[in-house]
């Protein structure tokens, strides 16, 4: 605990949610069915560990996923280790595939496999919506998920993967606006969509970014050479952190919420604890030029946005 410092950042609704996401379980973690034999104990165990963790404890989780079992599981064992306000809930309704017929019913299969009354983000997990595949339109797809957070079943309602266009859409016919839109972004992806950034924080609407390690995830041969590697490496050890940590800590000081994931209890801790240093703002504005420098490296729906890969490394 010693040392121990937490952020939150205040939503368009006044809610507050935590600046980071330590354990999205998604990525490594995702599978393609919810069978005993997928069940990871790994991912249980690694969660029940993230709970162990001083202050709120923020978890990325996703009908498509398929991992609710295991989120569920470690809540279930933890409840006596923290309560249930000092955890956050990030959920999504699956779009791209249709796993439950609407978001209500989504929400209310998630609450029973994870063992909660309510979930304090829900997320569309992608624009890519239609009356044919859907059986129902974007505009229709948000008024269930304004009718959910009218209920309370959700703290907070959001988007995740939209564009411009896509948002522009909801805007214009919404009730409640979204408090969220969560994008792939990192130094190497600065606007998943063109002008996403932006537009989001003109409108109010908090970027939450996935993949912000991209940079360590894929690195080419000669990294050590490249001149983006050297500042976060001579920055890593200038402040005694991991490279992990500058990377997170940039997204954040870009006024973005991180949602990271890891195998490993001290890089979950690392995650945990990642508001306990600072990065002046010429370090934050040399990572974001050295990173536009970079080609677009782009690991999430690529079918669907490789198009604007010219124009996501321009801010
Ligand atoms: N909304 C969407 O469409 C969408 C799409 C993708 C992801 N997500 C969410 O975002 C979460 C995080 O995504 P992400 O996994 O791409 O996040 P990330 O934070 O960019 O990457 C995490 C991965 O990086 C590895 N890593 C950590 N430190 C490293 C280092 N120093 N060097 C090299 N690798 C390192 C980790 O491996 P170790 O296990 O070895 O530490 C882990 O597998 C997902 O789990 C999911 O919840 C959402």
């Amino acid at each position: 605990m010693l040392g121990f410092k937490q952020e939150f950042t205040t939503l368009n609704n006044g809610n507050k949610m935590p600046s980071i996401a330590i354990i999205g379980t998604g990525t490594a973690w995702y599978k393609t069915e919810e069978t005993p034999e997928t069940f990871s104990q790994e991912l249980v165990d690694q969660i029940k560990y993230a709970l162990t963790l001083p202050g709120i404890v923020h978890i990325d989780a996703a009908e498509v996923y398929r991992t609710y079992p295991e989120v569920g599981k470690a809540l279930r064992e933890s409840h006596n280790v923290k309560p249930r306000d000092e955890i956050f809930i990030t959920d999504k309704y699956s779009t791209q595939l249709k796993i439950s017929e609407n978001p209500m019913v989504g929400l209310t299969n998630g609450l029973k496999k994870l063992g909660l009354d309510y979930v304090d983000l829900y997320l569309l997990h992608s624009p890519f919506i239609s009356k044919e595949k859907n059986g129902f339109t974007m505009e229709e797809a948000w008024k269930y998920m304004e009718d959910l957070y009218k209920a309370g079943k959700v703290k907070n309602i959001g988007v995740s993967n939209f564009s411009m266009a896509d948002l522009q859409r909801i805007l214009k016919s919404c009730e409640v606006k979204p408090q969220v839109n969560q994008i792939e972004f990192n130094a190497f992806l600065q606007n998943q969509t063109p002008g996403i950034v932006n537009f989001c924080r003109e409108n109010d609407i908090q970027v939450v970014a996935y993949t912000p390690l991209g940079p360590l995830q894929r690195k080419s041969k000669n990294f050590e050479q490249e001149n983006f590697h050297k500042f976060v490496k001579q920055l890593a050890e200038k402040y005694d952190k991991s490279e992990a940590q500058i990377l997170l800590r940039w997204v954040s000081k870009r006024g973005i919420i991180p949602v990271t994931t890891s195998s490993k209890e001290k890089r979950i801790k690392d995650a945990q604890y990642l508001f306990t240093f600072d990065l002046t703002d010429s370090e934050v504005e040399k990572i974001t030029q050295l990173g536009l420098k970079h080609e677009p490296q782009r690991m999430y729906w690529n079918d669907q946005y490789d198009k604007f890969n010219s124009q996501s490394q321009k801010i």
